[in-house]
């Protein structure tokens, strides 16, 4: 792939002082002395040193140890607030006091963060005894890494007397409250980039919230009015007190009518359904893009339902996130029963979680989905263009998905009018190789980076651990970060056993 910029300074530059589309980053360099970051001054955190992460005794443990958890106040008068829980890299370069702090994000809507913390790329999963195990696959061993129940009504963060938000951007209003909290009460994390993460339903999530800090640090520097799909902000929103570094989204869901137009299309071309079935699943699809287009929001999310079980029954697939599994993912609700499990839920009584008895932690909510139903199907492409113009974005896909997958994304990527769209178009898709062997192909110009995972499904870092990590890692350190990686190259066929997830295997053979 290609470095494009030079220099992490470049990224902050550009986002901070070009703001015009289509420039880029060398043109804006020359520059540099007039940059003014504030941040900098505040006190640095010195990482730990390099502790080899998994060298250790590999003890199944009981309790996580994040290094810090509890409620973020998100409105502090109507009394809702979100829980969160944070974990500091496990192994950093000790002269790096810039290292990135990774924020996950869980789709749905209504899925809690701390399933994707338990499952899909936290520091461990959940054993069947209810144990857990160290997942050396982890998007924290470099990098901080935060975990935020959202929107509120979700996990264990508190409703209070506000209502459930049931728009995007009263959503990204009341994560970003709970981010300004967590950035007041760590103040010396301030100065460190945040990367803001998610998947599924996250593909809409990600890029509100990250828009909303993009906008909101454009009205304190004063080019507001440079953004071409600004949305309006409310006059209460203060001024971001962390800075944003980029934003990667895993098996997305962003552009409903261009990725609902591919849908049928995905499903033959994987043989779940043939020609005749492909005719029925078109009509059905033809009518969510009506409905989509005329603005009938709810029924077109019912439709799109209807549309998404009619392949899955045809083609008997326990989930269409993974068309090789046998059953969904984690069938077996072990993140619900660990999160209910008693000695949990004494470690986090101190902090004001109620008993399991009078707030049961559920994966996803069901009244989070339904509140927000009507706005599953609206898009959030535009803002994806907005802040391609400011910083680097990773969309990363998993091959065996018949929901959210590759065709799907390349349909509304393909589409987004962007200042490097025709660079984007024209550029080479490069193999990304892992071990010897092509583990996706990755396609990168400008601030957008694309890649296809080889052989992984809809929950890419659950699937393969390793190549998860490789591939965050590589972004960051290149596309945001202007750093060198070469890791990926030097895997061994022991290290790939080691971090593998006996799960993914368990359920799909
Ligand atoms: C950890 O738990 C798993 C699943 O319950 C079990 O198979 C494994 O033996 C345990 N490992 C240790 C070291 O206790
Ligand atoms: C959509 O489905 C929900 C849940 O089944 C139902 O309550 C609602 O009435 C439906 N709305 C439309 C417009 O079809």
């Amino acid at each position: 792939m290609v470095l494009r910029c030079i220099a992490s300074t470049c990224i902050l530059l550009f986002y901070f002082v070009c703001g015009l589309p289509g420039l880029r980053c060398d043109a804006a360099r020359a520059d540099e002395d007039k940059l003014f970051i504030g941040r900098k001054s505040i006190l640095r955190y010195k990482p730990a040193a390099a502790s080899s992460l998994g060298k250790g005794p590999k003890k199944n443990l009981t309790l996580p140890e994040p290094t810090s958890y509890g409620y973020l106040d998100v409105n502090a008068e109507k009394g809702s607030a979100m829980y969160y829980m944070y974990y500091e890299a496990q192994e950093a370069n000790s002269d790096d006091d810039d290292v990135p702090i990774v924020l996950w994000l869980q789709g749905g809507p209504g899925c809690s963060s701390f399933f994707g913390m338990l499952y899909i790329n936290g520091p461990y999963f959940v054993n069947d005894d209810l144990t857990l195990r160290r997942n050396l696959g982890t998007w924290n061993r470099i990098y901080g890494m935060l975990f935020i129940e959202q929107p509120v009504g979700v996990g264990f963060s508190k409703r209070g007397t506000a209502v459930i938000p049931d728009n995007e951007l009263s959503v990204a209003w009341d994560l970003y409250r709970a981010l300004q909290s967590f950035f007041r009460n760590n103040a010396h994390l301030q100065s460190r980039p945040l990367i803001i993460t998610g998947e599924s339903y996250a593909g809409k999530y990600v890029p509100s919230i990250s828009h909303f800090i993009l906008q909101a640090t454009a009205r304190a520097n004063g080019f507001e009015e440079r953004l071409r799909h600004p949305r309006k902000l409310s006059d209460k929103v203060e001024a971001p007190l962390f800075h944003l570094g980029g934003l990667a989204i895993g098996n997305g869901f962003t552009d409903a009518e261009t990725q609902t137009a591919v849908q049928a299309q995905v499903a033959w071309g994987m043989g779940l359904i043939d020609s005749v079935q492909l005719k029925v699943a078109e009509q059905l699809q033809d009518q969510v893009i009506e409905l989509v287009r005329s603005r009938e929001w709810r029924a077109a999310r019912n439709m799109s339902d209807v549309l998404l079980a009619y392949i899955a029954t045809s083609s008997g697939s326990a989930t269409l996130e993974d068309v090789r599994r046998n059953t969904g993912y984690d069938s077996r609700n072990q993140v619900d029963a660990y999160l209910n499990s008693p000695h949990l839920r004494e470690l986090l009584a101190p902090s004001g979680v109620p008993p399991a008895s009078a707030l049961p932690w559920v994966s996803c909510s069901s009244e989070v989905d339904h509140i927000m139903g009507h706005d599953v199907m609206k898009s959030v492409k535009n803002l994806v263009a907005d802040l391609l113009d400011y910083m680097p974005v990773l969309l990363y896909q998993g091959q065996w998905d018949a929901e959210c997958g590759v065709g799907s994304n390349d349909a509304w990527i393909h589409t987004l009018q962007w200042h490097g769209h025709g660079g984007f178009t024209a550029a080479r898709r490069e193999f990304w190789r892992v071990n010897g062997r092509i583990a996706g192909y990755w396609k990168s110009y400008s601030t957008l980076d694309v890649l296809v995972l080889r052989n992984l499904g809809h929950m890419v870092p659950h699937d393969n651990p390793l190549i998860g990590q490789l591939m965050l890692e590589r972004w960051v350190e290149i596309a945001v970060r202007g750093l060198p990686y070469d890791r990926d190259a030097g895997v061994t066929p022991e290290e790939e056993e080691e971090y593998s997830n006996p799960d993914q295997a368990e359920h799909s053979t």
